[in-house]
């Protein structure tokens, strides 16, 4: 007994380690130190901040900005743990406005760095360098604000170091984390200057605001590609531009959202957002956004992660519909704000004179996403930019001998046009004319061909009778999902944690037509499905069910899952290509489509419409006019 070790002493740890150890929190890379140090920047009231940096910021991160500065006395103070001017007691802390609170970062980034400070307030007669590893200090001449410079990052503690990605790697993290800032503070100016280039610039903007600085950060397109978004529910408000679904990219890189100025990746906002999108996009494509969300700073904790990326709201459904609401409406609603008037169009003298149209000069019209039932009718919209390129139009003609129906969407063939679906229905209005016109022939059973006092219609039968399906589905049926009852019910092995959603869920569950139950502590049984579904995989059904359960307020899963199983109902209910349709058919489904909502696009977000006019038909045979 005795031959055994005794314990170790229990000793407190040394601040230098306390803080490297804090380090691996804060500071995982140089985009971290950055994200940091242009916080502090912004808490000290700067309207213009200048990032410099060499080696992806690996040798040198320096943020210079013009705020209020640090007093000489302060400097050393700003260094230490647990030091801020930025909150003094808990009830601060919960009502905390400022970017930084924990007082930490400075301390964590000196502890594997060579930091140092250079910082002037209005009042002193010149500024104050504080060497962070000599703890010297000397006078130095500097205009108002602070440098914070960091060299050598991660050169104490070389495993940390060998996790850096290349140059260019850090360089692009670097960006992504002063834009992230830019994007919520179209009031601050920023520079960053990579090896003594200027590689971004985003002024100030004063009366364009958010805008401009929009364009100038995520590119001139984005205005155009997006829908304005501003929505007041209860006392969260959502404000900021969501993406058309036809801009949606493959990776989740265009996503920014913000809680009270406070950049976050929060899942209740990620997946309000999805919802928003779930029947325009589909499932793989990332929609692109900037949204902000403020709401009273007591219903929200953002003291719940180191780097404050993650927020926890009280009220997580509140947050959930109202960014889902937000943008849903947006999405919906007829775009005026950013339409233009009609364009003539001018395409005869660009053929006649070899040029192609393009972008502006005029072009297809084609839906815009999603419009309001009896917006049609009500709505007189300018027409909206054309941008098509005619020439989209023609490769995509049907060829008799290579016609595909599988074909995804090109780009140029997804391109959406806002309003002119609306600026179609207006013009209808004075005519004899519905605004998807009389049918006249079936192309390659593909296609319907029809005309309005404009010209020619073409319809993608399916997509159009796939949304007129789901919207129908949707709307009345939705209620009731058709179980089918297993044979034999499948078994399978569930934590403790899906038995007991399960149990506590059951009628949720039994709703979308699962009847999912206990076995024993550790086992479910799946008894019935919805019949829809009856020939997939049952088990890995229930636990995805389970598991959405486990994430999101009862009733969203309730409406998402409905809608995923409509959504493939409507598919297989929906006409199939090759189908031959009588006129009357026809004739039928235009006047369905003009009736139901968002039905300018199939359930996959393509196009299910759009329209060639005399104007645009002459111009393709160089008619002279
Ligand atoms: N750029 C700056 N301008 C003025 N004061 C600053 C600046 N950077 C840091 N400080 C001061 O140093 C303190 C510590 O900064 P930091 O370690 O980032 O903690 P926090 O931001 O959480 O307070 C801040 O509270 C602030 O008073
Ligand atoms: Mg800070």
């Amino acid at each position: 007994m005795n031959n055994l070790p005794s314990p170790h002493p229990i000793i407190e740890l040394p601040d230098e380690l306390v803080s490297q150890i804090a380090a691996g929190e804060v500071v995982e890379r140089p985009a971290s130190v950055v994200r940091e140090l242009v916080d502090n920047a912004l808490d000290a009231g700067a309207s213009q901040i200048v990032l410099r940096l060499i080696e992806g910021g690996v040798r040198l991160i320096s943020v210079e900005d013009d705020g209020l500065g640090m007093a000489p006395q302060d400097l050393s103070m700003a260094l230490r743990r647990h030091a801020t001017s930025k909150i003094r007691n808990l009830r601060d802390l919960e009502s905390v406005a400022t970017m930084g609170f924990r007082g930490e970062a400075l301390a964590a980034i000196a502890s594997v760095s060579e930091l140092s400070l250079l910082s002037r307030t209005a009042q002193a007669e010149h500024a104050t360098l504080l060497d962070a590893r000599s703890g010297e200090m000397r006078p130095m001449a500097r205009s108002r604000g602070t440098t914070v410079e960091v060299r050598e990052l991660f050169y104490s503690t070389p495993a940390r170091r060998q996790f850096l990605k290349s140059t260019a790697t850090e360089l692009a993290h670097c960006i992504e984390s002063v834009r992230r800032h830019a994007l919520s503070r179209p009031d601050v100016g920023f520079e960053i200057w990579h090896e003594g280039k200027l590689i971004e610039q985003w002024r100030a903007t004063g009366e364009a605001g958010l805008d401009r600085r929009l364009a100038d950060v995520l590119g001139e397109d984005f205005l155009a590609e997006s829908v304005a978004v501003d929505f007041m529910a209860g006392a969260v408000r959502v404000t900021g531009r969501a993406g058309l679904p036809d801009h949606a990219r493959s990776r989740a890189d265009h996503q920014y959202a913000y809680v009270n100025g406070r950049f976050v990746r929060d899942k209740v906002i990620m997946h309000g957002v999805r919802s928003a999108y779930e029947d325009v996009l589909h499932g793989q494509r990332q929609p692109v956004y900037v949204i902000s969300i403020e709401l009273d700073p007591m219903r929200v904790d953002v003291n719940v992660h180191p780097t404050k990326i993650e927020v926890r709201f009280r009220d997580g459904r509140e947050i959930h519909q109202g960014v889902r609401y937000a943008i849903e409406q947006s999405l919906a609603a007829p775009r005026t704000g950013q339409t233009q008037p009609v364009d003539p169009w001018p395409a005869s003298e660009a053929w006649a004179s070899g040029r192609a149209p393009n972008a502006g000069t005029g072009g297809l019209a084609a839906p815009m996403p999603s419009t309001p039932p009896g917006a049609w009718r009500q709505q007189r919209m300018p027409m909206g930019q054309a941008v098509n390129d005619l020439r989209a139009l023609w490769g995509q003609v049907p060829d008799p001998s290579a016609t595909s129906r599988s074909d995804p969407a090109t780009p140029s063939d997804a391109k959406i046009l806002p309003s002119a679906l609306a600026q179609l229905a207006s013009e209808a209005l004075g005519a004899e004319d519905q605004p998807l016109g009389q049918a006249l022939a079936q192309l390659h059973g593909v296609y319907i061909l029809a005309q309005n006092h404009q010209g020619l219609v073409l319809i993608d039968m399916h997509a159009a009778h796939e949304r007129i399906v789901y919207e129908r589905l949707k709307q009345g049926v939705a209620q009731r999902i058709d179980s089918q009852n297993l044979l034999v019910p499948v078994t399978f092995a569930a934590t403790e944690t899906e038995v007991a959603l399960a149990q506590e869920h059951q009628d949720t569950l039994l709703t979308l037509g699962l009847d999912i139950g206990p076995l024993g502590v550790r086992s479910l049984a799946v008894r019935s499905v919805p019949a829809s579904l009856a020939d997939s995989d049952v088990v890995a059904l229930a636990r995805s069910v389970l598991d959405e359960l486990a994430q999101w307020p009862a009733s969203t899963v309730l409406e998402r899952a409905q809608n995923e199983l409509l959504a493939t109902m409507a598919c297989h209910a929906a006409v199939r290509a090759n189908r031959a349709l009588t006129l009357g058919e026809m004739n039928a489904l235009l006047r369905q489509m003009e009736a139901t909502e968002r039905a300018d696009q199939c359930n996959h977000g393509r196009p299910t419409w759009r329209m060639l006019s005399m104007k645009e038909l002459d111009a393709l045979f160089m008619r002279g006019r």
